[in-house]
């Protein structure tokens, strides 16, 4: 089936033959900061996370990951593939597992970004999050690393 922006996102839980198209996007998107697969394993076996990918036809093309802690629930991984950003696909992925961890109970939403990475800083400023704490040398490159925060 040919991959057209109108193909529908479709947002599910992860299933483990997930994984490599969530690693190959893991490492296309972070680089020297891409987390090791034992831990998308790890995080996929807890039942306390939210680990949720994005189809658009049958291409794995985002995944999002999530926890709640103490009723703050935290946004701990996003990516979508390079090919199809700019296309509303991170902003679908974050507003449901937004919805999701509301609907678990979380009082207040918070995730951390590199300072540099304006898109998605943007996208989190237009969901409502506001940066309230900078982490110098947070990333492997030096970057500082922005916590940004919302009440629900
Ligand atoms: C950040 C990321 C998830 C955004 O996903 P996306 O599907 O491309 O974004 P969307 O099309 O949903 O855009 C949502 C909003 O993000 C912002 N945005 C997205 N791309 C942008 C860009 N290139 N420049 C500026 N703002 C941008 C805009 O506010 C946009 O809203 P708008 O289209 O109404 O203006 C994606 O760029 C990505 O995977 N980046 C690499 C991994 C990463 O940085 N993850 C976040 C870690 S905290």
């Amino acid at each position: 089936m040919p991959l057209t922006d109108s193909t529908a996102l479709i947002i599910r839980r992860f299933q483990s033959d997930d994984l490599a198209a969530v690693l190959r996007i893991e490492q296309l998107s972070f680089d020297a900061d891409a987390w090791p697969e034992i831990d998308f394993r790890n995080l996929a076996e807890d039942d306390a996370v939210l680990f949720l990918i994005g189809k658009r036809g049958i291409e794995l093309v985002a995944y999002v990951i999530a926890w709640l802690v103490d009723g703050e629930g935290y946004i701990a991984n996003l990516a979508v593939h390079p090919g199809v950003r700019g296309q509303k696909i991170g902003r679908s992925m974050v507003e449901r597992i937004i919805a999701d961890l509301i609907s678990r109970g979380a009082d207040d939403l918070a995730l951390h970004v590199n300072e540099n990475n304006h898109a998605a800083i943007r996208l989190y400023e237009s969901l409502g999050f506001r940066t309230v704490e900078e982490t110098p040398d947070y990333y492997e490159d030096g970057s500082a690393g922005l916590l940004m925060w919302r009440p629900v």
